[in-house]
């Protein structure tokens, strides 16, 4: 007997009514989902009517249905982009060839890290932000944590979906794995070090939608490019949620900036001193934030030269960004690309070949998209007639992977020595000081239209509500 009713319960486009093997890989794996979902969800919040957004079809109206639902009854579906018509192979050695609906058997291994390694982000992201609704500047902001860690729990379906359905028993077992790992676990971790760090007060939290979520999307369009057609279309969908978390953090951290600047004016200081003592978050130390998630997250593409992004690439498992839109012969063999080097005491340029520069590619890519946000930051504070800007910092601070890896770099890009690295980072990092002020901000507001202190409202409602609409009805 079937305890699910497939066509309501789990709203899909994969046919799953009649797809009895999947049924039954499902049957299995959503309890411990469930259980998953209620030790690792958020914090406490079983019980809250939040006002979420479900998706229901792919198409617009179908995948933007507003209401108040509890969390552990949301409706996590599975959804995949229409499949184009004789959908050809675009890019590498099978180029022209037609795309796969079933997986290879030479491939199987690699896609299947592949998805396991997407797929394990999601759940990680969930886990790290559990905490924060404890803390939520407003409910507005409550709602959005909500609807991004309800989606990052589809975006865990539409990964074990590809697993259950492509790759049968192994496939099972790695649904399975994706439960059990923990962030920030010291015997099972996620699989990306990123995904391990805490995300322990709301100003990370916007910085990790705006740069980590935006890796996300990045990784996403680069497998929306996929030979393999279900993992292409599966990750097309998944962007159109994606795109809603950076607008939380992009929305959120410029909120930050705009209360603080209101309150730099009123009181005419720079003073970061007077301005914690007002309870604001001065700029340098917003600069600090933005500098460690930036760095932190442009790790997560990998080292700088790698022989598996090149084999990914050429067997059709994993595109470039926006591949279709590029003039090049999408085989790369014979082309070159320049990645930064330390050499002596200074970073130089060293060309390597385009394949098995890929990664970098795709950094390089991300740090393009990823400043036009720090620009309209920048617009804000402009505005409001401060001299301040934020930017992001090279791309060899900080760094963890490849051949930057330790490598001791300002934020301005100048190889510096150990001493003026210890001299210089409490200016470039947060400090122990610096988080501890942002937690002391932390407090939890959650009257209707009511903001914390160190936060603008927003300008728009969610679905267009009202300012002092009740996202969250606590029960
Ligand atoms: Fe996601
Ligand atoms: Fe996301």
């Amino acid at each position: 007997m079937s305890t699910i009713d497939y066509s309501s319960a789990i709203p899909n486009n994969v046919n799953l009514a009649e797809d009895r093997t999947l049924q039954r890989a499902l049957e299995q794996w959503q309890p411990n989902y469930l259980n998953w979902w209620n030790d690792m969800g958020p914090d406490g919040s079983r019980d809250f009517d939040v006002y979420l957004r479900t998706a229901t079809s792919v198409d617009p109206q179908g995948w933007a249905q507003f209401g108040y639902v509890k969390m552990p009854e949301y409706r996590w579906g599975i959804f995949l982009n229409p499949a184009e018509k004789e959908r050809k192979i675009h890019f590498g050695d099978h180029m022209g060839e037609n795309a796969w609906q079933d997986v290879p058997g030479e491939h199987r291994a690699n896609l299947r890290r592949i998805i396991v390694t997407q797929g394990d982000t999601e759940p990680a992201s969930v886990e790290q932000q559990r905490h924060l609704g404890l803390t939520a500047p407003s409910l507005y902001d409550l709602r959005n944590l909500f609807q991004v860690n309800v989606e990052e729990g589809r975006h865990l379906w539409a990964m074990v979906y590809l697993l259950h359905k492509y790759f049968g028993r192994d496939g099972r077992e790695e649904g399975e794995a994706l439960l059990e790992r923990r962030s920030g676990q010291q015997d099972n971790p996620r699989i990306l070090q990123a995904f391990n760090e805490p995300t322990p007060d709301w100003l990370s939290f916007f910085m990790f939608t705006y740069f980590t979520d935006r890796d996300g999307k990045f990784q996403l369009c680069a497998l929306a490019e996929s030979a393999f057609d279900p993992l292409a279309r599966t990750t097309r969908f998944m962007l159109t949620e994606e795109a809603h978390h950076m607008f939380v953090g992009e929305s959120g951290v410029s909120r930050v900036i705009q209360r603080t600047c209101q309150v730099m004016n009123e009181l005419g200081t720079e003073d970061p001193a007077k301005l914690r003592a007002a309870g604001v978050i001065d700029l340098p130390t917003l600069q600090r934030y933005l500098n460690f998630h930036f760095s932190v997250t442009i790790d997560l593409f990998g080292a700088d030269q790698s022989s598996n992004a090149a084999m990914f690439y050429s067997s059709g498992l994993k595109g470039r960004y926006e591949e279709g839109k590029r003039w090049d012969d999408h085989r790369l063999h014979g082309d070159s690309y320049r990645i930064l080097q330390v050499r002596g005491d200074a970073l130089a340029e060293q060309e390597v070949p385009m394949l098995n520069a890929l990664n970098e590619v795709l950094r390089d890519d991300y740090i393009r998209d990823s400043v036009g946000g720090v620009s309209r930051w920048n617009k804000v504070i402009e505005k409001a007639g401060i001299g301040f800007r934020l930017s992001t910092p090279h791309k060899a601070f900080h760094r963890n992977i490849g051949s930057l890896a330790g490598v001791k770099v300002s934020p301005d890009g100048r190889v510096v020595s150990e001493q003026e690295w210890s001299a210089k980072v409490g200016e470039w990092l947060p400090t122990p000081s610096d988080r501890a002020f942002v937690t002391s901000l932390m407090g939890r507001v959650v009257e209707p239209g009511k903001y914390a202190n160190w936060i603008a409202p927003p300008m728009v409602g969610i679905n267009r509500q009202p300012m002092d609409f009740e996202y969250v009805r606590f029960n």
